[in-house]
């Protein structure tokens, strides 16, 4: 199985990016993590900070990948493009974010690409993108 996993803008920063908030372990470090947990599983993973580049990797694999874990970052809370690509694939998508956005500001309490996924997880730190993939890889199975 393949699962894409695409992170939005400033989540390179993982680890430095206020780690009160985010934690203090790097993203790619984490990954290490994933893939040992699923052997089975070919992990494709994506960071940019461009929402055109999130919505052209949603395109290029989001017809031939088993599920997509995102976390968009602020473009959850702005994009209608990035909410469109994910409708215009067929691979089943699961949004996740690191901290609660529903114990932050109200602007982070909407998200465009929650109707476009299969389900949402957050505040669950790291974890999430783990229960995500575990997730998605027990579709179908
Ligand atoms: C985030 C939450 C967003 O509101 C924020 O803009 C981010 C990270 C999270 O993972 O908690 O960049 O998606």
């Amino acid at each position: 199985k393949q699962i894409l996993i695409l992170n939005g803008p400033n989540l390179n920063l993982l680890g430095k990016r206020e780690p009160e908030i985010y934690g203090s372990r790097t993203f790619v470090d984490y990954l290490e993590t994933i893939e040992q947990a699923f052997p089975d599983v070919q992990i494709r993973y994506f960071q940019s900070n461009h929402e055109g580049e999130l919505i052209d990797k949603i395109h290029e694999l989001g017809f031939t990948v088993d599920g997509i874990v995102i976390n968009a970052g602020a473009y959850t809370h702005t994009s209608i493009a990035l909410a469109d690509a994910l409708a215009a694939v067929t691979a089943p998508a699961v949004e996740v974010h690191i901290s609660n956005v529903h114990a932050r500001e109200a602007f982070r309490h909407h998200s465009y690409l929650s109707a476009k996924c299969k389900g949402v997880i957050v505040g669950l730190g790291l974890m999430g993108y783990d229960l995500a993939v575990r997730y998605l890889v027990s579709l179908g199975a």
